[in-house]
């Protein structure tokens, strides 16, 4: 592996001499830079950053590897994003929903007649394994090149131990062969399947007795989730579903308050969930539950935006002292986007976030709500060296600033460039 120097960043973005773990409150408008920079990665990590007058002081490359020099003269260095919500493997794309949702149908109205994920639960019995798996890699080499450096991955279409099975073994192949960092999940209670509709503890009690206990003897998942919403599971649901992952050493990720003050923050929070995601009922209660906790509260702007639903509160949230993170949701049925940089907008346009705000919600505090905090999400020494190089752009609030496009030119992962 080949060291690389970048040199003459017009901006490095995201620098930590003492890497925290999240950031929260009042600090996350903060993002420390340096001007006119050098960043030098070798062995797949950052070794050294700095301005370019410190660069002779500060490199000491490896005697025996070759080191390739980039000129990165007017652009910037940002660690790559870390998108800590997919459900990016799936069989197919569901856009007759789309439109009837455009006609008129809500999500909820959509479910209810058999769409939505039943549909994707569906086709996943049809599916081969190795079909999944190319249709997921194509996607995960989409997003890297938009930027995106860690994926979490859920299982949620299968709804049937085998399907929820082969879901998690594409997730595992896609952890071994795929550049990105990936997270597993596993989301047997994404949905009621209907044969269990008049009977949904049943359905509960397959998750707890049979699927769980496999998922973790094959080593599946790192993590454990439930819709916990009106229509979907309930608190006793979901509190029963947590506690037997948590016997088996899963900590939870959930779906909470998408829908209704469905109590999902609550239990989330009592089982000390790595991040509650959705959030657009989320009031006092809620935001007093999280400040005592270390759960990161995970805003998703595109299934809010595409589903035409109300916002997070998430102003109120930062302004209590709460930290914030902000996914994708890349998913067939209320987010078909996995574009983070259109995150990163959103999360200005929609929700008054700062562009320094959404940078720490999309980069170090996506990497916590993954447990990768540690070794990504920012521009640290001895951190995984996972950063984009920008196309020239003016300054750090051009990125959310011109939405929609792609403003990201070259892309290193574990220390080497992609593409
Ligand atoms: O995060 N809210 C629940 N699950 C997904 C939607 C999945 C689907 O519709 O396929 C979500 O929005
Ligand atoms: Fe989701």
């Amino acid at each position: 592996m080949n060291d690389i120097l970048i040199k003459n960043i017009k901006e490095l973005v995201q620098v930590e001499d003492d890497a925290r773990l999240k950031v929260s409150g009042k600090e996350m408008s903060e993002i420390k830079t340096i001007k006119n920079a050098f960043l030098f990665i070798s062995e797949g990590k950052i070794k050294a950053f700095g301005t370019m007058a410190e660069m002779g002081s500060k490199l000491h490359p490896g005697k025996s590897v070759d080191m390739i020099t980039i000129d990165a003269g007017g652009k910037m260095v940002f660690p790559a994003f870390c998108d800590s919500h997919t459900h990016l493997v799936y069989p197919q794309s569901r856009e007759i929903e789309y439109i009837d949702k455009i006609k008129g149908l809500s999500y909820e109205e959509i479910a209810k007649r058999g769409g939505g994920i039943l549909n994707s639960a569906r086709r996943m019995q049809e599916i081969s394994e190795d079909e999944l798996y190319v249709a997921a890699m194509e996607r995960l080499d989409e997003i890297m090149a938009l930027g995106t450096g860690a994926v979490e991955i859920k299982s949620g279409y299968g709804l049937t131990t085998q399907s929820e099975l082969k879901m998690l073994r594409v997730i595992k192949r896609l952890k071994k062969d795929s550049p990105l960092t990936v997270k597993s999940t596993f989301l047997g209670a994404h949905a009621i399947p209907m044969e269990y509709k008049s009977n949904p503890s049943a359905y509960v009690d397959m998750v707890i007795n049979e699927m769980i206990p496999q998922v973790a003897a094959e080593e599946l998942a790192d993590y454990i989730d439930v819709f916990c919403d009106r229509g979907f599971f309930s608190v006793e649901d979901t509190d029963r579903i947590l506690n037997a992952g948590m016997k088996h050493g899963l900590r939870p990720k959930i779906h909470a308050n998408e829908l209704d003050y469905s109590g999902g923050i609550q239990v989330g929070v009592k089982y000390n969930a790595l991040s509650v995601d959705h959030l657009e009922f989320t009031g006092d209660a809620e935001i007093e539950a999280l400040l005592n906790s270390e759960t990161m509260p995970t805003i998703l702007p595109g299934a809010a935006f595409f589903l035409n639903m109300q916002y997070a509160p998430a102003r109120k949230m930062i302004n209590a002292g709460l930290p914030v993170a902000l996914a994708s949701d890349f998913n067939p049925g209320s987010s078909p986007s996995g574009n983070m940089q259109l995150i990163l907008s959103m999360g200005s346009i929609l929700y008054r976030l700062t562009p320094e705000e959404g940078i720490n919600a999309t980069t170090i505090n996506t990497a916590y709500a993954m447990g990768l905090s540690q070794e990504l999400g920012s521009i640290s020494t001895g951190k995984k060296a996972n950063v984009f190089i920008t196309k020239p752009i003016p300054n750090l609030q051009f990125m959310p600033y011109y939405y929609g496009s792609n403003k990201v030119e070259t892309v290193i992962l574990n220390g080497e460039i992609q593409g």
